[in-house]
């Protein structure tokens, strides 16, 4: 893939940002309202073929949607991590379909321009083709998502097709697969030496079973690389260099909501932790002082 130092050259092919499409010029909604046009998966496409890079953040219900929607974020996964980032589990593994339903449908709701993934939980897809299929309708008509992703290899070909066939877009994720964590010894990197042909052969293999994009995380940027370049669709990463079309993150890592250890691939935008506690700490004092409520918001 082309390397540039320019973000998105020539990114006016993704539908128009907030505030600056055609229909921003009807007085009769605010333009910073303004539903811009929907991203599909076919702009991905072209972002890939164009050399053009798109972003995508996780989101789980409706202000992160929103605000992450008009500031341009191209994706949001509405990712199995809601598990461990609003649920409070420790991983992703005991999270529900009937869990990440709700949250999928508001941030469908919230998102007027992003193209919306919900994440296919641990437990829904891999029993059978039939299986998948039926959680994949079940996160496109309740949930409202307009794409699912699935976590596995070569192996999970037949799910994709099927899903695909039954007018369900999916995205492949491979390299680190969380929801195997247990089988993959703990967190850590996938595709080292001999594994890397079988990074490709897996992204060759899903992408040729219809997969709209593959997402690879904790993947050496080399053979992220040589996978971007083996497959036609294009290719998300975390943790996995810069070769890939598109970057992930979990949101409340990027803004440093999240406290604790953050993986290498992390990189924090924001200090919301902090910004968070000193107000809920004022507040607080404040409380305790008899400075709030003030005049001003007494009736
Ligand atoms: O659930 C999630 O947040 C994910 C990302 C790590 C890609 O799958």
């Amino acid at each position: 893939m082309a390397e540039t130092n320019t973000p998105n050259p020539g990114g006016a092919e993704f539908p128009a940002p907030y505030g600056t499409g055609p229909a921003a010029n009807d007085s009769a909604i605010s333009a910073d309202r303004q539903p811009a046009g929907r991203i599909r998966i076919h702009h991905l496409q072209q972002a890939k073929d164009s050399g053009r890079r798109f972003a995508m953040l996780t989101a789980y219900e409706q202000y992160t949607a929103e605000i992450f929607d008009q500031a341009g974020i191209e994706v949001l996964l509405v990712g199995d991590s809601a598990s461990n980032n609003v649920f409070g589990n420790e991983t992703s593994l005991p999270v529900t379909v009937d869990e990440l339903l709700p949250l999928c449908r508001a941030v469908a709701r919230s998102a007027k321009r992003a193209l919306v993934v919900a994440d296919l939980p641990f437990g829904s897809y891999e029993v059978s083709t039939h299986q998948a299929v039926a959680s994949g309708v079940r996160f496109l008509k309740e949930g409202l998502a307009h794409a699912v992703k699935i976590e596995g290899g070569s192996f999970y070909a037949e799910t994709v097709r099927a899903m695909v066939q039954a007018g369900i877009p999916v995205l492949a994720h491979i390299g680190f697969t969380p929801q195997s964590e247990h089988a993959l010894g703990g967190y850590r990197v996938q595709g080292r030496g001999d594994g890397a042909q079988g990074l490709i052969e897996d992204a060759i293999a899903l992408s040729e079973a219809g997969a709209f994009g593959v997402l690879m995380e904790m993947v050496p940027a080399a053979v992220a690389e040589a996978v971007d370049s083996a497959v036609s669709v294009p290719t998300i990463g975390i943790g996995a260099g810069r070769a890939t079309t598109g970057q992930v993150l979990v949101w409340q890592d990027m803004t440093g909501l999240r406290g604790g250890r953050m993986a290498k691939f992390v990189k924090q935008y924001a200090n919301l932790r902090t910004i968070l506690s000193d107000a809920a700490q004022t507040y607080g004092d404040e409380v305790r002082s008899g400075q709030f409520p003030g005049p001003e918001h007494s009736f």
